[in-house]
């Protein structure tokens, strides 16, 4: 990182016009000339402002005017034929530009909470009062955009001081007990930048975790912050960050920081590299291969009352389901046949998802269970059998059950190698259907 304290601390106009695509760049230079025309101050505000700073890639747009923010949306979509949602309730806008490009707005509010871990009541309000309802003060920081004033940077709080002493600082003292997930957000950023939680955050951050607070937590607002750790770069130290504020216990009380789970955590690590390199363009939901590595310490019932009470989305829930019911049985099978029948590895593997693939080849720790992964993702996923149902009727087979059992045995004829053409198939099923 570029030491920050070498930047010039009152004008980033450089620094913004260096580090964004000059695609963005321009963008906020229309959107000044539009703010001025309006007589509003706006300013590029969040993390875009602490990364940019940091040197670091962010290209989220967060844009923050003062008063009425939700007129200035309409005009900037108006203007360049973008398309705009706006949430009244929340005053914020999305605005998604004809190339594709989006940027959110808000009008700069003050946020009250009828209760710990309620969604705040917004209110308009300055600037001052919007840098102030933020979680940490390098999160606090804003870029005036207005076209004489363009790249000034707005630090009320001390946001540069500490991003460049590496500190996470809430800017009062009810900041987590106002918003819990802000627990989780101190741990992404102090492991995500290597920072330290300042002392009396500290305090904060422990009564908190020690608290009920984050169960009050909705599930989508608590599974988002947990999956958004489990993304990070080093998952291993995100959960045992989590485990170390007892904050595991939130998911599951049968969760805790022991030997076996650092040891799996850390074969997933190496398990996922391999997976990355050799199968680039398959995508891979590496926060969820995390997610489910913690689950391998709780039974599947338990396992159940987390997703429950994460409102896992019905895709992810039963990629999880699956690994559960499929992952113990097809590691015992393969440790227990060390040359399989190519048929045999298939149907030991054919129902778990590339998540539960990856867990497989962790939990493993086998060269030879690796290569039999390995020639099930590239070789027998992509066998078929060349006949299907209307080949299997124009042969003048009766349609029913043996149908199914028909394909099943030719796609295992097929993966061992016993047929080879489509007359070797038709054959076959002739025997079957005789049987
Ligand atoms: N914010 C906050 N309290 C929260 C969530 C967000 O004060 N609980 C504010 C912070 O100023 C933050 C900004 O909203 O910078 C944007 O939030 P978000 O997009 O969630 O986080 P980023 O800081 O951009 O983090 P990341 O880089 O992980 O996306």
């Amino acid at each position: 990182m570029k030491p920050v304290a070498s930047q010039d601390h009152r004008n980033l106009r450089t620094l913004v016009s260096r580090r964004l695509p000059s695609k963005i760049f321009n963008r906020l230079r229309e959107i000044g000339a539009l703010a001025d025309a309006m007589d509003a101050p706006a300013y590029l505000v969040g993390g875009l402002v602490r990364d940019l700073l940091l040197g670091h890639t962010n290209l989220d747009v967060d844009i923050a005017v003062e008063g009425d923010g939700m007129t200035f949306a309409r005009r900037l979509a108006d203007r360049y034929g973008a398309g705009l949602k706006i949430f009244e309730k929340f005053a914020t806008a999305l605005v998604v530009f004809p190339d594709g490009f989006k940027l959110d707005v808000a009008t700069t509010r003050c946020e009250s909470y009828a209760h710990p871990t309620a969604l705040p009541t917004v209110k308009p309000s300055s600037i001052k009062d919007d840098l102030y309802r933020r979680d940490f003060t390098i999160n606090a920081l804003a870029i005036r955009l207005n076209v004489n004033r363009f790249g000034e940077l707005v630090d009320l709080y001390g946001g540069l001081r500490d991003l460049e002493h590496k500190v996470i600082r809430v800017l009062h003292a009810r900041s987590f007990v106002d918003d819990p997930t802000r627990v989780f957000r101190a741990i992404r950023f102090e492991q995500r930048f290597g920072f330290r939680i300042e002392k009396h955050t500290l305090t904060l951050l422990k009564e908190a975790a020690a608290s009920d607070l984050v169960h009050r937590l909705s599930g989508p607002r608590l599974r988002n912050e947990v999956m958004r750790l489990l993304s990070e770069q080093a998952p291993i130290r995100t959960i045992r960050r989590m485990a170390e504020f007892d904050l595991l216990r939130f998911l599951h009380t049968g969760l805790a920081w022991t030997a076996r789970l650092a040891g799996l955590l850390s074969d997933l690590g190496k398990s996922l590299a391999w997976w990355t390199k050799q199968y680039p363009r398959r995508s891979l939901d590496r926060a969820l291969v995390y997610f489910i590595g913690l689950m391998d310490e709780l039974s599947a019932s338990a396992t159940g009352a987390v997703v429950k009470r994460l409102a896992m989305p019905g895709k992810e829930t039963r990629k999880v389901q699956l690994v559960k019911k499929h992952l113990e049985p097809a590691l015992r099978f393969l440790v227990r046949h060390r040359s399989p029948r190519p048929s045999e590895t298939y149907r030991a593997l054919a129902d778990l998802p590339d998540e539960g693939l990856v867990l497989l080849v962790a939990k493993a720790r086998s060269k030879d269970i690796v290569r039999l992964v390995s020639a099930h993702v590239t070789t027998q996923q992509q066998v078929r059998p060349s006949l299907n149902g209307v080949d299997l009727k124009a042969m003048g087979l009766k349609p029913g059950p043996i149908y199914k059992k028909i394909l099943d045995r030719l796609l295992e004829a097929r993966l061992n190698g016993e047929v080879k053409t489509k007359a070797d198939e038709r054959e076959l099923a002739k025997k079957l259907a005789k049987v």
